[in-house]
């Protein structure tokens, strides 16, 4: 027998009334709750890494709340449901257009701590030692979610304390586990065990499956002080002296101070035109809207909507365009608030027609010769939600530990996972991160520095009115997944179905390959080792989560169709 927790019973039912939702079900059995990949309705839509997270975002959109509302208590609930990614030691970006108009931008990316330094992962030969920025107390930034949080809440209706609810009741009820989130937390365990000297709610004598529950009480009493006291719940008191006791465990670097002088930040967006349609991107410190931009604009003026999708010539074409923005990522991007980066020159199109001077169609181009673009000097696991509602507010969200699980540390009496996102640094010039991404000086640790990001949160409008919600995971595959999805909307014609789930493929500058997924077609990749491409087989990439939103009965109204990734547990609601 399955236990189901009260929550989820309370959720599928608060769920089930009055719902005029068009649900596709996929075949899996997921525990007590039912996993949806195509949800469409004319109200709202929330789409993310778990059904109950998805589900405790449209609880809140049903109670009057906006989108930013149903963004907030869904990025709460998968901290919870989602451990692996979701979080509140971590760090991410919202995106978010506003029915009046306004754009928003928030950046809560994780940040060095005050003690970091340049060198700090190099051993005394100057060696990367990569098991100390990709695991472990040190390979922490100061965790900027919460903090995102209650920046983002100025923008929602609904008070904090009814959108942390559902998190709060999942961690402290349980929920059940899939035979994926099953097999996800049996292959941490060893980690679990030599990254933590307390015991987590992770951790299990016999191997996990399908239908166990996962209790984390420590989590609900974290939460519950943040639902008491705000966001100083969180840098402050109880939980800030616990961050810095698990640090004291194991030479971890971040202090009081760190936690209490974190702030979330407001920034101008990565906007611009494409094809008739505005994309609104994420700006630095994520190269990902600026990859986004440079990679629709080397291709805008290219006839790649006469190509096809998976045609041969399309593919080459836009792997060229991410080789080109990829060396220029590397070379020039950072925090902007550390090191003048040269945007404007970077997205400029005379710059971005220069760079595809040397393309040649058929031909593989060859990172050893394309460097970045020179300019004057004149700046796995992550986890996306997308969400739009009646009034034309949408709100793209990414959110990150870096790696699944992060550290692997849980901050004990805390009952949550610290971050690794210090990797995403530079650890050292030409040394690649986990993601094989290099950087330079720009991407350099210093104290109070945001790491460089790949996530790219995105809406998109279309003459004026909301079009779009998107974004996925991935590391650096994550501007190219977005790229892709786009284009296979925009110029290729596909349902967002295909759009998001049809086989996928990357290229980032070095190493010279192009990435594609086990069911990419073969003739494809045949015909691009013929042009002289070096084809790589991956696993999944990325877990897009996109909303179409199309006009509804009337002028003012929408129809709004949510699309999970079929790559995971991911789960669309719509009513
Ligand atoms: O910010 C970044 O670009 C990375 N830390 C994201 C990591 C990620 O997407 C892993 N997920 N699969």
């Amino acid at each position: 027998m399955k236990y189901i927790p009260a929550i989820t019973v309370f959720l599928l039912l608060a769920l089930s009334c009055n719902t005029t939702s068009t649900k596709q079900q996929s075949a899996e059995p997921a525990g007590s709750y039912i996993i949806q990949k195509k949800a469409t309705g004319g109200n709202g839509a929330v789409v993310s890494a778990h059904p109950l997270a998805s589900q405790a975002g449209l609880m809140m959109l049903k109670k009057g709340g906006n989108a930013v509302d149903a963004a907030i208590a869904t990025q709460l609930a998968l901290a919870v449901v989602y451990p692996g990614a979701g979080n509140i030691g971590g760090g991410g970006f919202m995106v978010a257009y506003l029915k009046n108009g306004k754009t928003i931008v928030l950046d809560y990316r994780e940040k060095a701590p005050g003690k970091a330094y340049r060198d700090m992962y190099l051993d005394s030969a100057k060696n990367p030692v990569m098991a100390l920025s990709q695991n472990g107390h040190l390979s922490s930034g100061v965790p900027g979610t919460v903090a995102g949080l209650f920046a983002a809440h100025k923008y929602a209706l609904l008070p904090f304390a009814a959108l942390i609810q559902p998190a709060i009741e999942l961690a402290e009820n349980g929920f059940p586990i899939t035979a994926a989130e099953a097999s996800s937390l049996n292959s941490i365990q060893k980690d679990l065990q030599q990254y933590n000297a307390v015991k987590t709610a992770f951790q299990k004598e016999s191997p996990w499956k399908a239908g166990d529950t996962l209790h984390q009480p420590e989590l609900a009493k974290t939460l519950q002080r943040i639902q008491n006291e705000g966001q100083k719940g969180f840098y402050e008191g109880e939980t800030a002296r616990l961050i810095v006791e698990e640090m004291k465990r194991a030479n971890g670097i971040i202090s009081p101070e760190d936690l209490k002088q974190y702030q979330a930040k407001e920034r101008e967006p990565v906007t611009f035109s494409y094809k008739g349609y505005t994309v609104i991107s994420m700006p630095l410190p994520s190269s990902g809207g600026i990859i986004l931009e440079q990679c629709l604009k080397m291709t805008e003026n290219k006839g790649i909507e006469k190509m096809g999708f998976h045609s041969v010539k399309a593919i080459q074409l836009m792997t060229e365009a991410e080789r080109r923005s990829f060396a220029d990522r590397a070379a020039f991007l950072g925090d902007p608030d550390f090191v003048k980066v040269p945007v404007q020159q970077l997205t400029r199109q005379t710059y971005l027609d220069e760079r595809m001077k040397d393309f040649v169609p058929g031909k593989a181009g060859n990172s050893e010769i394309t460097k970045a673009g020179e300019v004057k000097k004149e700046s796995e696991e992550t986890t996306h939600l997308s969400v739009a509602d009646r009034w034309g507010n949408m709100v793209a969200v990414t959110t990150t530990l870096n790696a699944g699980y992060g550290s692997k540390t849980v901050v004990a009496g805390a009952g949550f996972f610290l971050n690794d996102e210090m990797d995403d640094f530079s650890v050292k010039p030409g040394v690649p991160n986990m993601y094989g991404a290099l950087g330079t000086e720009a991407n350099a640790i210093q104290p109070g520095k945001r790491m460089l990001s790949s996530m790219t949160p995105t809406v998109l409008l279309h003459d004026g009115k909301p079009f779009m919600v998107v974004g996925t995971p991935g590391g650096t595959t994550i501007p190219t997944s977005v790229f892709q999805s786009i284009v296979n909307i925009i110029d290729f014609g596909l349902s967002p179905e295909d759009a998001v789930n049809k086989p996928k493929f990357h290229h980032q500058w070095l190493p010279d390959v192009i990435d594609v997924e086990e069911d990419f077609p073969q003739t494809i990749t045949d015909s691009l080792q013929q042009m002289g491409y070096t084809i790589h087989k991956r696993g999944h990439i990325g877990r897009t989560e996109l909303i179409r939103i199309g006009e509804g009965k009337t002028d003012s109204t929408f129809m709004f169709e949510a699309i999970a990734d079929k790559r995971g547990d991911d789960d669309a609601e719509a009513y």
